[in-house]
């Protein structure tokens, strides 16, 4: 892509999938430059941005310069090695979220340990520790087991439905924590800005992949009452305004068959929950995301038509490079936008596009996205 000219700032991201190639996209419209750092060449993020620096995310040189080159750094993964951004912030470089907040966060004990000091609802947990079969066993099953790094899409986590399931356990630093019996899985993004000024988005609703634990598919606005909504949405700005978080965060939620809300975990940065607001709302997650990193106002989180998003993930049974088919028979249902994301290899379930339905009916946008899960394909050369 040729570099913009007379940026209005200068955007570096550090991580260069999904997430960071739709923040591009917003930067470059907002007339913004951008710098990604990833360690893949020509990562999705990397082939809409100014400059991609090849490097892994414990580099700590290729980090400073992208820092030290850049108005404002941001993230769009967790797992990055903070030792240096932490001095880099100190030192006055203006990076969103605080690389400190990430600290707390990206370990998933240390933010359960946050969320239960903070007062904030969640599953009880305990350390994992030494992976003793009897730590399981007093704990209590059936309970879910989650690496406490490194983890995303389900693959830090292990549901153990019972004892005999013990050997399915993850040989990681962990903790177990209940088992939630969800009526539903919710979803608030909660935009705050460098002043403090904080909104959120509508309640979405999310289907998650029961054996693979990855989001499926999303419904916004979620069914859920008028107190389940405004609950929700109080105790995800409570989390993000408690830890004074800058930029756009993901609390995902759990609605129990009891009706209480428990937070599952708080991602610091734009969320998979959040890709409807591209079409649905006035202002899409990522240039809200911008607008609070960069210290500008926040926009409107007003949703101007009910959405469902489905994830298009790549099929099971195969991997390598990629075959998409169908797409000429999904783009001719009404209403339906389709984002692929120029990932070079497939593999069963990986995250490689999505697409969002409007519909002023939700039952009718889900029944679309019933469809376009059959209709388009995204497989690999090379069977499993
Ligand atoms: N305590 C729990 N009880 C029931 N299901 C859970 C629990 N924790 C996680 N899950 C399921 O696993 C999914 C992924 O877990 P999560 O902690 O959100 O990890 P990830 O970082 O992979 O998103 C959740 O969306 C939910 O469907
Ligand atoms: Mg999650």
């Amino acid at each position: 892509m040729h570099k913009i000219q007379n940026p209005v700032a200068h955007i570096g991201i550090i991580g260069g999938g999904q997430l960071g190639r739709m923040m591009a996209m917003a930067a470059r419209r907002m007339g913004c430059a951008v710098s990604v750092i990833d360690p893949t060449p020509d990562c999705p993020a990397g082939q809409v941005a100014d400059q991609q620096i090849v490097a892994a995310f414990d580099d700590q040189q290729a980090m400073r310069s992208l820092v030290e080159s850049c108005d404002v750094t941001t993230f769009e993964i967790e797992t990055i090695d903070v030792t240096d951004l932490i001095e880099m912030e100190n030192a006055g470089h203006a990076i969103y979220p605080s690389p400190a907040l990430l600290a707390r966060l990206q370990d998933k004990l240390l933010q359960k340990q946050w969320l239960v000091e903070a007062g904030l609802p969640t599953a009880e947990f305990v350390d994992a520790g030494e992976l003793n079969p009897g730590t399981f066993s007093e704990f209590g099953y059936p309970l879910v087991q989650k690496a406490r790094r490194g983890g995303y899409d389900g693959r830090g986590v292990a549901v153990l439905k019972s004892a005999d399931d013990f050997d399915r356990h993850l040989p990681v630093p962990s903790y177990i924590e209940r088992f939630v019996q969800a009526e539903k899985e919710l979803s608030v993004l909660v935009a705050r800005c460098r002043s403090g000024h904080i909104r959120c988005y509508p309640v979405v609703e999310m289907r998650v992949h029961t054996e693979q634990n990855v989001l499926d598919s999303l419904t916004s606005p979620a069914r859920v009452s008028e107190e389940v909504a405004v609950t929700a949405e109080t105790i995800a700005k409570r989390a993000v305004e408690t830890m004074e978080g800058v930029g756009v965060f993901g609390v995902e939620l759990f609605l129990t068959a009891h009706g209480d809300i428990l937070i599952n975990e708080i991602a610091p940065r734009t969320h998979n929950s959040g890709h409807h607001t591209i079409e649905a709302c006035v202002t899409d997650q990522f240039e809200q995301h911008l607008r609070a990193v960069m210290g500008l106002p926040l926009g409107s989180v007003e949703q101007l038509s009910p959405a469902v998003m489905l994830n298009l993930l790549g099929a099971p049974g195969s991997e390598g490079r990629v075959k998409l088919s169908g797409l000429s028979e999904a783009l001719m249902i009404h209403n339906v936008s389709v984002h692929i994301y120029g990932k070079a290899q497939t593999r069963p379930y990986r995250k490689m596009g999505h697409a969002t339905i409007l519909n002023q009916n939700l039952e009718t946008a889900e029944q679309i996205a019933d469809k376009l899960r059959d209709i388009i394909t995204i497989s690999g050369e090379n069977e499993l």
